[in-house]
């Protein structure tokens, strides 16, 4: 549905100028939840405002439908906006709210009354459709603003940040209602966040995003199981990052071998950073096929569900291993302990040998 190809933009001239996208390629189906990804200062406003027609891109392409819509005027674009700041009418009702766009282009009366009050019964605020905006709580507001943009009958809704105002659970509340929406509507979405849970829970694929670069695009799931580079290893998830020697079909940290896990390249042989998940690091033996060492134990921290302990390696590593809390169950280890620990074949993944 929406294609976006080789897209740049550049702030800027000469020694101040700024790259804030670098050809950045990426395809959104219909219906999709589909998230942005990355730090503060990645590139993810730039590039919604590029979808939305507020900025002009410097280079590529963004066809919508098969058709380019990079230079056409935002008011033109089937793309509304929610923003961080929801940016409501204070003195307007909710009703007002939610028409106002509906009658600003002349639709007739009873056509703006009857969108508004489906809007607001899917964002379940029609019992507060005669307050006025300014005497709403901030997750009422974050409805009104959905709803608003909703109203116009968009055929995606770009969302940056929206929920980033909103104190914890409450923020927890809205990305239930979020998903709940954007599937009743079979809208397609484009949502920003730097929180990676929410992107998580909420996303049918996210883009992760660093400097300005798409990193990589996957699900949810395979982000977290198959990162492809360390930038995505770390910023999704805990990781534990491990020099490793890769030689003849097998893999080597401090003396004990397996074999290669498969989907590992077989490119070159040399060092290789080896990344493991400390929930899949196994205080013990492990499996048969796992590579098996000993490390010492210098902090154990408690989480409720599970316990974080923390150790280093014989040649100084760091490594993190996640173990889940029994009921009733005794000390996993203490604090100066040299404990087995185990990374079985297939916890392991090899990644590129570069500083992200
Ligand atoms: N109007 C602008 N003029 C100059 N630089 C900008 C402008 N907008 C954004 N930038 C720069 O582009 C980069 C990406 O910003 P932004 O898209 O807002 O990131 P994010 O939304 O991921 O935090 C940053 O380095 C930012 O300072
Ligand atoms: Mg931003």
């Amino acid at each position: 549905m929406l294609d976006i190809r080789d897209l740049t933009k550049q702030f800027g001239k000469g020694d101040s100028a700024v790259t804030a996208l670098h050809q950045v390629s990426l395809s959104i189906a219909e219906g999709e939840f589909f998230t942005l990804l990355g730090p503060s200062g990645c590139g993810k406003t730039t590039l919604l405002r590029l979808i939305a027609g507020f900025e002009p891109p410097s280079g590529g392409a963004l066809v919508l439908d098969g058709k380019d819509i990079a230079l056409m005027p935002p008011n033109q674009r089937p793309v509304n906006t929610v923003f961080q700041s929801y940016a409501l009418f204070p003195h307007m009702t909710v009703a007002q709210n939610v028409g106002f766009a509906l009658e600003a282009q002349g639709r007739p009366k009873a056509e703006v009354a009857r969108v508004v009050e489906k809007m607001l019964a899917l964002v379940q605020m029609t019992h507060l459709r005669d307050r006025k905006s300014a005497a709403l709580s901030g997750g009422q507001q974050q409805r009104v603003a959905l709803a608003r943009a909703l109203a116009p009958q968009p055929r995606i809704l770009l969302l940056d940040e929206p929920l980033s105002a909103l104190d914890m659970k409450l923020r927890k509340e809205m990305q239930v209602e979020l998903k709940r929406l954007q599937q009743e509507t079979g809208l397609t979405f484009i949502f920003v966040t730097h929180d990676q849970e929410e992107a998580l829970t909420m996303s049918d694929r996210i883009a992760v995003m660093n400097g300005g670069r798409l990193q990589q695009i996957a699900s949810p799931r395979e982000l977290y199981d198959l990162p492809e580079n360390r930038f995505v290893a770390s910023f999704i998830g805990e990781s534990n990052f491990l020099m490793a020697q890769k030689l003849a079909g097998m893999i080597e940290i401090e003396g004990s071998k397996t074999a290669l896990p498969s989907g590992f390249a077989a490119a070159y042989d040399g060092p290789v950073i080896v990344m493991i998940r400390p929930e899949h690091v196994v205080l013990g033996q492990g499996p048969s096929d796992a590579i098996r060492l000993t490390a010492q134990v210098e902090r154990l921290v408690y989480f409720g569900t599970d316990t974080h302990i923390h150790m280093r390696l014989r040649d100084g590593t760091p490594l993190v291993a996640r173990v889940q809390n029994a009921l009733r169950g005794g000390a996993i280890a203490k604090v100066g302990d040299s404990v087995p620990v185990a990374f079985p074949q297939d916890a392991l993944r090899l990644l590129p040998d570069t500083e992200a």
